[in-house]
């Protein structure tokens, strides 16, 4: 499942800061339950790309280093990246991908030996590019499954975007959203390749691990 802006993005840098798992989740009202049930946990995400009031914090993966997340357990809800993660709760194996982790997720795909559907959250119910983007670096290199059309278009998407990567994402509907609202570095630090060598995947109770 792939939400570049921010979901998938935040996901994989809580975990690869420390966070001992991560739980996304659909609903606002479930986000808090959980957080309820033990104070040790992070409550974090957005409505309209900011935190709702009462949250410890946002959807922001710079407001996650280290000194905030080590050991930590995080529950996540965003307004589309989190929803699509429910969508495919019957999936047999799902990991969380993005640009910053694309090559790691190819390879656990590999590792599997499963067949694999690249899941976009997009943008309330439209596409959004940085998720194709996302979706072509994941798919470069996987050879050994026959690509659909879709797959095609993403990979040459992610081809053609390549040489100015950070600035076909600034100027996206979302990521132009982001800068609208002054957040021009998260933007930024999603645009950026394969920084991340770990994975965020689902365990079978729902909370997402490094692979
Ligand atoms: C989402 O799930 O809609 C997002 O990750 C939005 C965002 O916080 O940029």
């Amino acid at each position: 499942m792939v939400d570049t802006l921010r979901a998938t993005t935040t996901m994989n840098t809580m975990l690869a800061n420390g966070a001992s798992a991560v739980m996304p989740v659909a609903g606002v009202d479930e986000a808090r339950a959980i957080k309820l049930s033990s104070d040790e946990v992070l409550l974090v995400g957005e409505r309209h790309n900011v935190p709702p009031p009462d949250f410890d914090g946002g959807n922001s993966p710079l407001e996650y280093p280290r000194s905030r997340v080590d050991g930590r357990r995080v529950v996540l809800t965003t307004t589309n990246g989190t929803q699509a993660v429910a969508r495919c709760q019957d999936s047999a194996e799902m990991a969380a991908g993005a640009l910053i982790n694309a090559s790691a997720v190819r390879a656990w795909l590999n590792q599997t030996g499963l067949d694999g559907v690249i899941v976009m959250a997009g943008s309330e119910g439209r596409l959004a590019l940085e998720d194709w983007l996302a979706a072509g670096a994941i798919l470069s290199g996987l050879t050994r499954y026959n690509w659909t059309d879709d797959a095609r278009a993403a990979y040459l998407a992610w081809q053609a975007a390549r040489p100015q990567l950070e600035e076909t994402m600034l100027a996206s509907m979302h990521g132009a959203a982001l800068v609208a609202q002054g957040m021009a570095e998260d933007v930024k630090y999603c645009a950026q390749v394969d920084i991340v060598s770990s994975v965020a995947v689902r365990g079978h109770d729902g909370w997402f691990r490094i692979s």
